[in-house]
């Protein structure tokens, strides 16, 4: 099969080799093979290729690798023991870094990872939703403690809601749970676009870095869908400034990983366990100010995606694509996904 062999991590886009020899993988007990139509680039294959989080993918993979997190196709062969699905099902799924990617022609998959893929929407636009949207939703309903869930009247601020975490976040809150007052950041450019697409109530310019006077202490909540870049501390102070005393903040970008690839898994993973059960406390003495922090992370459930398609399938959401490449195009999607002045997902395509 066709497939984009990762051969070394590193900043060279000429570490990522188009092949046309790959085996194609066999399903087995539970598993699905999937052909896949289309697939996308996210932010974590962008640095995955540079080498985070490779102390954890080493553990289960060895060079070469392929990346990809999410696809969507159709079932050509199932494992002696799937109850659920049959060949010529059209599906979508997303898996965990270490597992094989999908930025390939084939991939096999667990059948617990993936549903049906929403029937109105293309490949295409599908391949763009499952990773973000299982990421979103984690923080959405399994991340904020019983007391602190989300009504109507949570005043809320997704940082970063152009991204596409921030834009499933945004939509979810305003045209699914119906909740009052949400504001974004974006790009200026973005403003009228994610009124109109997602019906957020408030956008406000993350160039003008202090959000506004006005908006400090506002929040209940804020879903920081922003890693900072080179910015990072910059860009938490503003969050917290922006929240209300016990207020919550949601990252996405947890240090767990950081720690893990720094001092190896053995001593990282429990340093960085540690300083992220420590985030509240550290937040409190840093910005006297009671703010609790957590992270919600991708964890890949095919039940939930199911329940996401219907949202699709119901006109509730709706999908953000940008620019389209095959699969031999992959250096010229990667270096558009780097020079981000992208307006939505990067979509990956197979021609068969
Ligand atoms: N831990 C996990 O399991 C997990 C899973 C998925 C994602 N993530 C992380 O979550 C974050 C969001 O992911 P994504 O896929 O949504 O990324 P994305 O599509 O690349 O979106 C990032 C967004 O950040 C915005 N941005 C740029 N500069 C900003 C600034 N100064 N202030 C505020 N926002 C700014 C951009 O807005 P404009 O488009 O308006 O320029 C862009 O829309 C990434 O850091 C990603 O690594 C973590």
């Amino acid at each position: 099969m066709k497939g984009i062999l990762l051969n070394g991590y590193g900043e060279s886009l000429d570490l990522l080799e188009y092949k046309t020899d790959l085996p194609v993988p066999k399903p087995i007990k539970s598993q699905v093979l999937i052909k896949i139509h289309s697939t996308s680039i996210n932010p974590l294959d962008n640095v995955m290729r540079k080498g985070y989080a490779s102390s954890i993918v080493d553990l289960k993979l060895k060079l070469p690798i392929i990346l990809g997190r999410e696809c969507s196709g159709e079932i050509v062969e199932i494992g002696d023991s799937v109850w659920d699905y049959e060949i010529g099902d059209q599906v979508w799924s997303a898996s965990p870094p270490f597992s094989m990617g999908s930025h390939c022609e084939y991939i096999t998959v667990d059948e617990s990872e993936i549903s049906l893929k929403p029937k109105n929407l293309t490949h295409q636009q599908s391949a763009s939703i499952p990773f973000a949207s299982l990421t979103a939703w984690n923080a959405i309903y399994n991340v904020l403690p019983t007391n602190k869930k989300i009504t109507t009247n949570t005043k809320i601020l997704v940082n970063g809601g152009n991204g596409s975490v921030g834009f499933f976040i945004l939509q979810l809150l305003k045209k699914h749970l119906n909740v009052n007052q949400v504001s974004t950041t974006c790009n200026i450019k973005h403003f009228e676009k994610l009124k109109k697409l997602t019906l957020v109530n408030e956008t406000i310019d993350y160039n003008n870095l202090k959000i506004n006077d006005n908006d400090n202490n506002k929040f209940d909540l804020i879903f920081n869908c922003y890693d900072g870049g080179k910015n990072q501390n910059e860009n938490e102070k503003k969050c917290i400034d922006a929240l209300k005393d016990g207020g919550n903040l949601i990252g996405f970008n947890g240090p767990l990983v950081k720690f893990s690839d720094k001092d190896g898994v053995l001593s990282g993973l429990p340093m960085g366990m540690m300083n992220q059960l420590n985030s509240s406390e550290r937040i409190k003495k840093q910005y006297s100010k009671n703010v609790h922090l957590d992270y919600a992370i991708f964890s890949p459930s095919g039940s939930t995606l199911k329940q996401i398609s219907k949202l699709y399938e119901n006109n509730i959401l709706i999908p953000n694509i940008d620019k389209q490449f095959n699969l031999n195009q992959i250096k010229d999607a990667y270096t558009c996904f780097e020079n981000s002045n992208s307006n939505g997902k990067i979509i990956i395509n197979n021609k068969f």
